[in-house]
């Protein structure tokens, strides 16, 4: 159907030629002598219309049904569509019945689509998220492709807790081996194997090796607090390169990333755009080069702005994490658009992130953007040995576990950077869609995990 209708030409494609459509009926409209019905494949938002005459129409023609129709594209005498389908012959392939299809035309609510999750992606918006999905994998692959960088693929069963943030799922095999007959958990693979939180280690291994590399990949999380930019399981896109010169380099590349982004994508009519949300990403489109601040800068602007408004709900502090509320205020009201934050407090950041010579900050950046808060983090690498193996002692870090880590800086340390990207949360500033739970097909979060 996208083929169909986005010709360019119209009449080019009103040559009346047979042609075969195939699709599920969004709605239809049964007149006296005619019956309209709007045919979506999922390809194009809304799809396309069928006009066939009422002796025509099967009785099981309803709401939700597959067909096939065999017709031709016409002039479209409707002010609403510049083209129809005129049939001839329409095969029911599969019958729904109206009454109990759970998509029904009026408007349904996120939570009610949450709970049907099998189908939510009949709905225009999610089928538009999906194809959007799509078409980011494709624009980004080509962004690190011409940046010379090299695609490749981490383990998800990891040993190690990327961030230490304590949030990792255990891997147990869920039957026992049979040559034990112990009642304790089996480790399969003789130690504590975690679903991996972050491809970062992995890919600091392999940037050690071909310099510059990326992957896009599940990432897992048992964050607990319910918020709209939190799963348990999202993607993450990640690219780690080395002979970095310092944190600016490593903004340059995720701006450039996202620009490009930007670039190659328009904004799609079926999502649910507010008037500032879509200002946002037409000003961010449009802007230069993107805002830069330290982390003690803004921290000086939230304190200050906190101090005359009372407004935030968690008092700025430097040596706090920025919450989510001081995070957007940055950018949707202090700069009024993306902004980087660099050189967090060491004590803030993972025992892998390079500390800067004042020894109280590190070489680190967030990329935090209106409507969403932060959707890059990245940072210089410790690769000096000394410093990371101090590094790994205070963060209680077992040295045995992350010799093969350690090793990196053994053998031909490089300066090497990176970030990560939250998948989810890119397609919800290029959607408009608010919560990362309808930028996934499929979502997980505590307690929920339907299909
Ligand atoms: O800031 P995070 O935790 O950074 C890392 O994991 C680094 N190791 C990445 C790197 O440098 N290679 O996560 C990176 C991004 C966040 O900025 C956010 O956009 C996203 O991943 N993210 C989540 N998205 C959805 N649900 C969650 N639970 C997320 N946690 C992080
Ligand atoms: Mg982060």
């Amino acid at each position: 159907i996208r083929q169909l209708l986005s010709c360019p030409e119209p009449s080019v494609s009103v040559q009346s030629s047979p042609i075969e459509v195939s699709g599920w009926v969004k709605s239809i409209r049964r007149q006296k002598n005619v019956t309209f019905a709007l045919i979506n494949d999922g390809s194009w938002a809304p799809g396309v219309q069928a006009v066939l005459s009422a002796a025509n129409t099967p009785k099981n023609l309803t709401n939700g049904a597959s067909v096939r129709l065999h017709g031709r594209l016409v002039k479209s005498l409707g002010a609403e569509q510049a083209q129809e389908l005129q049939v001839a012959a329409v095969d029911v392939l599969g019958e729904c019945d109206p009454e109990t299809y759970p998509i029904q035309k009026q408007a349904l609510s996120i939570e009610y689509l949450r709970d049907n999750a099998h189908l939510r992606p009949r709905t225009d918006a999610v089928a538009s998220m999906l194809r959007l999905r799509s078409q980011l994998h494709r624009t980004i692959h080509n962004y690190f492709e011409d940046q010379e960088f090299t695609y490749v693929h981490t383990p998800v069963i990891t040993p190690s807790d990327c961030e230490g943030a304590g949030e990792t799922f255990r891997v147990i095999p869920n039957s026992p081996s049979p040559s034990e007959n112990n009642t304790q958990e089996e480790e399969f693979f003789s130690k504590p194997a975690y679903l991996t939180v972050s491809s970062q280690l992995h890919l600091e291994a392999l940037a050690s090796s071909i310099s510059r590399v990326y992957t896009l990949s599940p990432c897992f999380r048992a964050e607990r607090s319910q918020t709209n930019r939190h799963l348990a399981e999202f993607w993450m896109l990640e690219a780690e390169w080395a002979f970095t010169h310092g944190i600016d380099d490593v903004c340059r590349v995720a701006e450039g990333c996202l620009k490009s982004v930007l670039a190659n994508t328009t904004p799609d009519p079926a999502f649910p755009w507010s008037e500032g949300r879509l200002q946002s990403l037409e000003d961010a489109r449009r802007s230069d080069t993107w805002a830069r601040m330290t982390y003690t800068e803004a921290v000086k602007e939230l304190e200050r702005y906190h101090a005359s408004s009372k407004i935030f709900e968690f008092e700025p502090k430097w040596g706090r994490a920025l919450q989510s509320e001081h995070e957007r205020w940055l950018s949707e009201s202090l700069v009024g658009g993306p902004v980087f934050v660099t050189d967090y407090p060491t004590s803030l950041k993972p025992f892998y992130t390079r500390q800067n010579e004042d020894g109280r900050t590190a070489a680190c950046f967030d990329l935090l953007i209106p409507h969403v808060g932060e959707l890059i983090g990245g940072s210089l690498r410790e690769e000096r040995l000394g410093h990371l193996v101090a590094s790994m002692k205070k963060h209680g870090l077992d040295e045995e576990e992350y010799k093969w880590y350690v090793d990196l800086r053994r053998f031909g340390s490089a300066p090497h950077a990176g970030f990560g990207m939250g998948f989810e949360r890119l397609v919800s500033w290029l959607s408009g869609i608010e919560n990362v739970r309808e930028c996934i097909a499929m979502p997980r979060w505590a307690n929920r995990m339907l299909l």
